[in-house]
Formats: structure tokens, C-alpha cells, sequence
């Protein structure tokens, strides 16, 4: 305990400096406090409530840090990942470990170029819902299977969850919680014949022994591949225009603590987290264009689970790894199909 107090006292000199009204231990004590009830938070040992409040005030002189510096078009602030310290929020929502392959050059097809201003294929109906990735590194799971759920609406199948599971625990290519690459995921479902619905083969947030029946699948994988080059957002948005909604992974650790409004933080290109671009638009206000980018991170984070960045500079490798898939959509099931509206 004695330890973290003197850390916290560090922290406090720390943040005091920065600040014109000095906080004191006592008021993020009680902020703490605030934040455990409103996130349903509990430690049994006084050592670990002291471990989580120090990374509350590291957190909390960041999220400051970061509204200066990137407050024009955007907000961050606290949510539940608030008592995390950075290294436990790689570990365990990022790919700290696994590196997706960035793709330098698309494969070879042309797209027109006479593309929309704007664009959100959340409004055809053929994005399905936000999810929850938990603490597993299943991210290129989600992107795939998100990927896959679009692919089959629209193609005409109907609205159907599929199973992100059956790819963590069967695809042998790639690494389950420990990461992975949603080109391998949709190489996985192509070969085993189809990829079954969520109810049938349920998610767990942990690797587990693969139990999927290549005799049941729900949707089969026809065709995937890379969709755009390596830092040209032109392509990217023609390939959105062209394709729908697109896999693509990116560089997220600056998102941990994103709230709303239009990221345009530092961000490497070093890609530790997959995820799903579904359009883009341009801020009225400030004229800031952005890419319109869906988390696996549940609708409790950022814009009710998305988050726009800022577009023009390639920020966090956006067009660096962009796949589509296609599929051939499942008619036989109609039982256990979901429909969204
Ligand atoms: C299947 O996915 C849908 C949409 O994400 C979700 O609402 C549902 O709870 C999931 N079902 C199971 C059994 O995991
Ligand atoms: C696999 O097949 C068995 C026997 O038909 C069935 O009980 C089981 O639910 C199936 N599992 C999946 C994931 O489809
Ligand atoms: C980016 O993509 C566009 C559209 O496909 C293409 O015309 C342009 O040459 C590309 N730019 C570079 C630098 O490759």
C-alpha cells in the first residue's frame, strides 16, 4: 500500500503541475469511488484498490493531456477501461504480440472513381449490431465475422450472428485470443466449408478446443482479398463505394480512453487491432473529413461503440491491411436466424 500512496503522491505532484485548480489525493479518491459505482467495480485487497487508483489518476492526468492536445474535434474521457494501466489494456483488448500483414499493393481490379461524398452503409441495413469482444485479443475474429454477417446480407442472405468463436478456436492459422488476421480467418472458413451461427456455437472471450461440424454451416466463403494500397485513402473510399463495409486493422492504443467526435490523435501504423470501416463523411462545422470505423469494444464505448477518425494522413494504418470477402449466403436455415428489423 505504501508503495502506491508514494506513487500516488508523485502522480499528484505530477498533475498539480499541470493543472491551474490543485486536486487533491482526496478528490480522486472520491472520483475513484464515483467510478467504481458506476461501473459495478469491486477489489478485495486494499493493495489492489490502491494498484487500480493509481492507474485511475495516471488515466485521468492522460485523458487531460489528450484534450488539450486533441480537444478541437474530439473527447476523451473516462469509461470502464478507466482502471486499466496501459500495458494491461494492450494485453488484454489489443494484439500486443501478433502483427496483422499490411498489404502494399491491392490486388489487381479497378473501382470507379466517381464516388459519393459521403457514404454510411450503416443506413442500407447492412452493418449488424455492435459487439463485445471482452478480454480476448478475438478482435480479427469480430473484423472477419462482421465482415462476413455484411458480406451475406448483402448478398441477399438474411440477417444472421455469426459464430466469432468457431474462428478463435478452429482457424489454425491464427493464434484465438492471442491475435490473428481476418485474411487467414476467411482462408479458415473457406476451407472448412462455412462458418456456423453465434447460438450454435456461442462465444466465450477464451481459447477453447474447436468443436465445429463441417456439416452445419451456416454461410460459406466464395471468394476474399486485399481491397486497397497501403496509404491511399483515395482507394480505401473507392473500395467502400464499390465493396460496402471493409475489414481493416489498425493501430488503436490511443482509443482506450476515446469518448466522441473525430479522433485525430497521434497514432502509429504498427496495426494491434482489427475492426470494421463502414463509410465516411465531412464535419459541417470544422470541414474535418473522416472515416466512419466500427469496434468490437461493446456500445458502452465511444459513439455508442464507433469511432470516426480524422481522414487525410492515413492516422493509425487505416488503409493498411482493407479486405473484403464474399460469400455464398445461407437459404436452408430458418430457424435460427435473427432479424434486425
Ligand atoms: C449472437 O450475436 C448477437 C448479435 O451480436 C447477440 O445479440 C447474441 O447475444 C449472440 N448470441 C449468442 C448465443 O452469443
Ligand atoms: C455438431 O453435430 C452434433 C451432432 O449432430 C451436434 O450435436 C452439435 O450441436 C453440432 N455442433 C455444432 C457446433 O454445430
Ligand atoms: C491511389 O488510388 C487512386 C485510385 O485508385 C489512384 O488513381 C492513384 O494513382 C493512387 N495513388 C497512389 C500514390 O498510388
Amino acid at each position: 500500500m505504501w508503495r502506491y500512496l508514494a506513487l500516488i503522491a508523485i502522480m499528484l505532484a505530477v498533475v498539480s503541475a499541470y493543472n491551474v485548480r490543485l486536486s487533491t489525493a482526496d478528490d480522486y479518491t472520491t472520483r475513484f469511488k464515483t467510478w467504481m459505482v458506476e461501473h459495478n467495480k469491486m477489489y478485495h485487497e486494499e493493495e489492489e484498490f490502491y494498484l487500480r487508483l493509481s492507474n485511475f489518476i495516471r488515466n485521468i492526468h492522460s485523458i487531460e493531456k489528450m484534450n488539450r492536445q486533441y480537444g478541437r474535434t474530439a473527447t476523451f474521457g473516462l469509461n470502464k477501461f478507466s482502471d486499466l494501466s496501459l500495458d494491461e489494456f494492450k494485453k488484454h483488448y489489443l494484439m500486443p504480440n501478433y502483427k496483422p500483414k499490411a498489404r502494399v499493393t491491392k490486388e489487381t481490379f479497378n473501382y470507379p472513381s466517381n464516388i459519393p461524398a459521403t457514404l454510411d452503409w450503416r443506413t442500407k441495413g447492412y452493418v449488424t449490431p455492435v459487439k463485445n469482444q471482452l478480454m480476448c485479443g478475438s478482435c480479427w475474429a469480430f473484423s472477419a465475422t462482421e465482415q462476413i454477417e455484411t458480406a451475406n446480407i448483402m448478398a441477399g442472405g438474411q440477417v444472421e450472428y455469426l459464430s466469432e468463436q468457431q474462428i478463435v478456436d478452429c482457424d489454425p492459422y491464427d493464434g484465438g485470443c492471442g491475435g490473428g488476421d481476418p485474411y487467414t480467418a476467411y482462408q479458415y472458413v473457406q476451407n472448412n466449408g462455412g462458418l456456423t451461427l453465434n447460438v450454435t456455437y456461442p462465444y466465450t472471450a477464451a481459447n477453447g478446443a474447436c468443436y465445429a461440424n463441417s456439416t452445419a454451416p451456416a454461410v460459406q466463403v466464395t471468394a476474399f482479398g486485399y481491397a486497397s494500397s497501403q496509404g491511399n485513402e483515395t482507394q480505401l473510399r473507392e473500395a467502400m463505394a464499390a465493396r460496402g463495409p471493409l475489414s481493416i486493422c489498425v493501430n488503436a492504443e490511443p482509443w482506450m480512453s476515446y469518448q466522441s467526435g473525430i479522433f485525430s490523435s497521434t497514432c502509429s501504423d504498427d496495426l494491434d487491432h482489427c475492426v470494421q470501416i463502414v463509410g465516411y463523411d465531412t464535419d459541417a462545422t470544422s470541414k474535418t473529413p473522416y472515416f466512419i470505423v466500427r469496434n468490437s469494444w461493446g456500445t458502452d464505448w465511444g459513439l455508442l461503440g464507433y469511432i470516426y477518425i480524422q481522414a487525410g494522413s492515413n492516422l493509425c494504418g487505416i488503409t493498411n491491411e482493407v479486405t473484403y470477402v464474399s460469400v455464398h449466403p445461407d437459404s436452408s436455415n430458418t430457424v435460427n436466424y435473427h432479424k434486425m428489423h
